[in-house]
């Protein structure tokens, strides 16, 4: 007996999670309970965690070690494993639209799954809600478990064995901001990724596709890659995918960058939100289906 309440949040992915206090690391019984939990749902809601950097990154190591993000103008000053999702800087002052990093931030708006453009791409990412929008910032979920089994057989045959190409510079070119420094290309060289990928726990097929990060498809002409890209997210995004989170203060949500996308809804940009991520590191490279 876990002591966990689990409620499903939509029919294709998400589920809250209670009964679970984030400040003090699980056992193996409990760890073991949220873990299948996660691998069921995919998206875990665990609301009412108010808890600090510290124990976010203590809590998150029961999975794994911590991806420590490679640009200062994402992660925190204070403690490198938390990437900073926000408009607000570690001074806590309001940062301008303008800024690189809030616009960096926005394109968090497009469909992406976590730090695909590496290697060994993460497995999971936790997201709390320091200071929650409430004129939009609501960020949604969509299952690609579903998404690749309701391609049609032409679309998942010309897709099978294919790999698109995740180039974290892209984002550089989506956001207008300055390009890459050779130095910067090299610390993040762009990865070919299998565009049907097998997970590793649950062993099932999904579509793995990075919208902010593609824009190559091995073997087909640039134009009709970005036609492909987008049809497939388009899909994506339909509503029977896809779990909206509104956020209340003190969430903490946990998603498997493996078999989901996420984005979030633009907002306010005079209202502050604070959300403090952290992301368990990959061990792997991504298995192909
Ligand atoms: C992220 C992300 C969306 C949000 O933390 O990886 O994309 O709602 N966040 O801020
Ligand atoms: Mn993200």
């Amino acid at each position: 007996m876990s002591g966990l309440q689990v409620r499903p949040l939509h029919p294709s992915l998400g589920a809250e999670v209670r009964g679970i206090d984030m400040r003090v690391v699980p056992d193996a019984a409990t760890f073991q309970a949220l873990h299948d939990v996660w691998m069921q749902y995919q998206v875990l809601v665990f609301p009412d965690q108010d808890i600090t950097d510290e124990q976010h990154v203590a809590f998150t190591r029961c999975f794994g070690d911590l991806e420590v993000h490679h640009q200062k103008i994402i992660r925190s000053r204070f403690l490198p494993e938390i990437f900073r999702v926000s408009n607000v800087n570690d001074d806590n002052e309001l940062m301008p639209p303008t800024h690189a990093t809030v616009k960096q931030v926005a394109l968090a708006q497009f469909w992406h799954t976590d730090s695909s453009f590496r290697e060994k791409p993460c497995t999971g990412s936790l997201l709390h809600g320091v200071e929650i929008s409430r004129t939009g910032g609501e960020t949604h979920f969509t299952n690609m478990y579903a998404v690749y089994d309701a391609l049609p057989e032409s679309l998942k045959r010309r897709i099978h064995g294919r790999r698109a190409l995740h180039d974290f510079g892209h984002l550089h070119k989506l956001a207008d901001l300055k390009p890459l420094t050779d130095e910067e290309r090299a610390a993040m060289p762009p990865v070919w990724q299998p565009m049907v990928r097998v997970h590793p726990v649950t062993k099932r097929a999904s579509l793995y596709i990075s919208p902010i990060y593609n824009d190559e498809i091995e073997g087909i002409p640039q134009a009709e890659a970005r036609q492909l890209i987008a049809d497939l997210t388009g899909l994506a995004g339909e509503r029977r995918f896809v779990y909206e989170h509104r956020w209340e203060p003190h969430d903490i949500v946990q998603w498997d960058n493996r078999c989901t996308m996420h984005q979030v809804t633009p907002h306010d940009p005079t209202e502050r939100r604070v959300m403090h991520r952290t992301t368990i590191a990959g061990v792997d490279t991504v298995l192909a289906a």
